[in-house]
């Protein structure tokens, strides 16, 4: 099958991760007889620099025409520390979000057994791990009216949310709940906000349409301690887009490194995939940042393009290199056993291309002592 990818590498790091990305699925077109065809766009700071808009309409065609859309990141330090810089490269992410519609965030995080180590928090805690975070994506806080007042002595954010925003994105998070151990926990602030309790009720009535799922509740500064004591007990999270960026860095520690996380936004006819890791600018141009959270959000995307079994091919490929140790230096620490950015896109693609081949001798490759036997 022939897909078109709108790939927007973006700021800081993106364009390494996303190229790893790319050496992963141009092997996967290979082996499972594919085309995928790459359509570049831009996005963040670097189209202020070249345009002098982070989002420029090109862009958000080449997406709406495509198949899917992998990006990499967003963000530049000079923008974090002018807060009177009226064009930002992040507005540049909320626009594509609202204006595709993607409304539905999936951040799946999952403790892999050949990183629990690298976690700061006890192995019988991490151990066995498995949540899906459904994050809102195109309402409250992030998209309420903003205003500073004109003396710039007060500022304010407003949040506010529909019974329909509540409801589309529950329905998907119910129904991912099914094919999983069958529990919603609903994260929210009930007791203070109002927007939070529309959020329960709404929530509260849809349950009824699923009878085989157990529906629980946690005010968001007990499910953040919740998270970190006994993230077992999760299954399903689903809460609204403020809560739901803070508790997915936050549960980013659980997987040994905000580096494996990948997430997935998902609209009616557009769907974005992106490592929830940000710009990392100080990495930028070492080849020394993790690809894989980039590289499994690619394999995201596959499945959402109902390539199953490709998806699974990326899966399994990071899976040895974590088990084999041909990681970059936030899992492995700066020792000289770390492997670059490329580096691992290149045994990811290699295992690809020979997954069936027990013969190849793939760590020995890939530390550079080549040893086919
Ligand atoms: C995320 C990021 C974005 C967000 C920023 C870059 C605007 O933190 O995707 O989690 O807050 O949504
Ligand atoms: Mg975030």
């Amino acid at each position: 099958m022939k897909y078109t990818i709108a790939v927007i590498p973006g700021d800081g790091i993106g364009p390494e991760v996303t190229n790893q990305a790319k050496k992963a699925l141009d092997a996967v077109a290979e082996v499972y007889d594919h085309i995928f065809l790459y359509k570049e766009a831009q996005m963040g700071a670097c189209a202020i620099d070249a345009v002098g808009t982070p989002l420029p309409d090109e862009t958000i065609a080449i997406c709406k025409k495509a198949d899917a859309i992998l990006f990499g990141a967003i963000g530049d330090p000079k923008y974090d520390n002018d807060p009177s810089a009226k064009v930002r490269p992040e507005q540049g992410l909320l626009k594509i979000r609202k204006e595709l519609g993607l409304f539905c965030n999936i951040r799946p995080v999952k403790a892999f057994d050949a990183l629990i180590k690298n976690s700061p928090l006890k192995r019988e805690i991490i151990k066995g791990t498995d949540i899906v975070i459904f994050r809102e994506l195109t309402g409250g806080i992030y998209f309420g009216k903003k205003e500073t007042s004109k003396d710039g002595q007060s500022a304010f954010d407003g949040c506010s949310y529909t019974v329909e925003e509540i409801s589309r994105i529950t329905h998907l998070a119910f129904k991912a709940a099914q094919s999983r151990k069958k529990k919603v926990t609903l994260v929210d602030k009930a007791n203070v906000l109002e927007t939070s309790r529309l959020w329960r009720k709404t929530v509260t009535e849809i349950a009824k349409e699923y009878k085989d799922i157990t529906l629980e509740y946690l005010f968001v500064d007990n499910a953040a301690m919740q998270l970190i004591l006994n993230p077992k007990q999760f299954d399903v999270i689903l809460t609204d887009n403020l809560f739901g960026d803070i508790i997915s860095d936050e549960a980013s520690v659980i997987g040994g490194s905000i580096g494996l996380l990948a997430s997935s936004s998902i609209g009616k006819t557009s769907a974005l995939f992106e490592p929830i890791h940000g710009s990392f600018p100080q990495a930028k141009g070492k080849d020394i940042a993790n690809p894989l959270a980039s590289i499994l959000s690619a394999a995201m995307m596959l499945e959402h393009l109902g390539l199953d079994e490709e998806a699974d091919a990326i899966e399994r490929a990071v899976e040895k290199s974590l088990t084999l140790g041909i990681t970059t230096e936030d899992i492995k620490g700066k020792n000289k056993y770390s492997a670059s950015t490329s580096k691992v896109g290149d045994f990811i693609s290699d295992y690809i291309l020979n997954q069936h081949d027990s013969n190849l001798n793939f760590k020995n490759i890939h530390m550079g002592q080549s040893t086919i036997i």
